[in-house]
C-alpha cells in the first residue's frame, strides 16, 4: 500500500493503462479484461487488475493533469514495479488533419512545465515515448482502420487556456493535440527506465471548435484501450 494505492504488494501488474477517468478505468475494465478484481479505491481513483489474453493487467485512473499524475505514475513505478505505462486519453485537435475520433500517438510532449522540471532547471528535457510500443500501437491502429497520427502533442496545466499566442505557436510548429499529462508521464519513464506511450482519441479541436458526443466517446475510447493492450504485449 502507498499514500494513494491501497493494492496489496503484488495486486499490481507490470503493464498498467492510465485513463484519466477512474469510472473509464472501471469501463475499460469491466469491458476487455477477465477476472478483474478492483485493486484501489483510494480518493475513489478506481483501479482493477485482471488479464488481456492471459496477460496481467492493471488499469488505474490517473486524475487529471500532470501533478495528478505524477502522484500515481511515481508509485506505480517506484512502489509497485509498473514496467509499462501506456496513458489512454482524450485531446484537442490542433492541425486541420486531426480530426475527431482520430488516435493521435504521442511521439513527444512538449510543455511549459512539468512537475519535474525544476530538477532540469534550465535544460529542456524532451519527452519522448518508448519506440517499441509506439510502433506497436501504430501497427494496431492501423490494422484496426483507425486514422492515426503520430507527431508532437502539447500537455498544458490549463484546460481553460487565455494564452492564444502560445497554442499558436504550438501549432505553427506542427503539434498534433494538446493534453494534460503525458509530458510528466515520459519524463517519469525516462528516469526510471520503464516504457511509456500515450494513445490519445481527438475528442474536441481548438481551431474548429468541434467536440465528440459523449455516447461517441465510448466507443473511440474502447479503440484506444484495445489499441494499447495490444502494443503492450505485442
Ligand atoms: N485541452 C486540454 N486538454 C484536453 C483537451 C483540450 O482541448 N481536450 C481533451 N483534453
Amino acid at each position: 500500500m502507498t499514500i494513494h494505492i491501497g493494492a496489496a504488494p503484488g495486486q499490481i501488474a507490470e503493464t498498467v493503462l492510465m485513463p484519466g477517468d477512474p469510472y473509464r478505468a472501471r469501463w475499460a475494465a469491466q469491458t476487455f479484461l477477465d477476472d478483474a478484481i478492483l485493486v484501489n479505491e483510494v480518493r475513489g481513483m478506481l483501479g482493477y487488475t485482471g488479464t488481456w489474453k492471459g496477460n496481467r493487467v492493471t488499469i488505474q485512473g490517473s486524475g487529471m493533469g500532470m501533478p495528478s499524475l505524477s502522484i500515481y505514475a511515481n508509485e506505480l513505478i517506484r512502489d509497485f514495479g509498473a514496467q509499462t505505462l501506456i496513458r489512454i486519453g482524450s485531446c484537442g485537435g490542433m492541425q486541420a488533419e486531426v480530426n475527431l475520433r482520430d488516435v493521435v500517438l504521442a511521439l513527444t510532449a512538449s510543455s511549459l512545465s512539468t512537475p519535474s522540471s525544476g530538477i532540469f532547471r534550465d535544460l529542456n528535457f524532451a519527452p519522448a515515448a518508448n519506440y517499441n510500443l509506439l510502433r506497436a500501437a501504430a501497427i494496431a491502429a492501423t490494422d484496426r482502420g483507425v486514422k492515426t497520427h503520430v507527431g508532437g502533442i502539447y500537455s498544458t496545466d490549463v484546460f481553460y487556456d487565455e494564452r492564444p499566442d502560445l497554442t499558436e505557436q504550438m501549432t505553427r510548429h506542427g503539434i498534433l493535440a494538446v493534453e494534460m499529462e503525458t509530458a510528466e508521464l515520459y519524463t517519469l519513464a525516462a528516469r526510471h527506465r520503464r516504457r511509456a506511450l500515450a494513445v490519445l482519441t481527438v475528442s474536441d479541436h481548438l481551431q474548429t471548435g468541434e467536440e465528440l458526443p459523449s455516447e461517441e466517446r465510448e466507443r473511440s475510447f474502447g479503440d484506444m484501450v484495445e489499441i494499447a493492450l495490444e502494443a503492450a504485449f505485442a
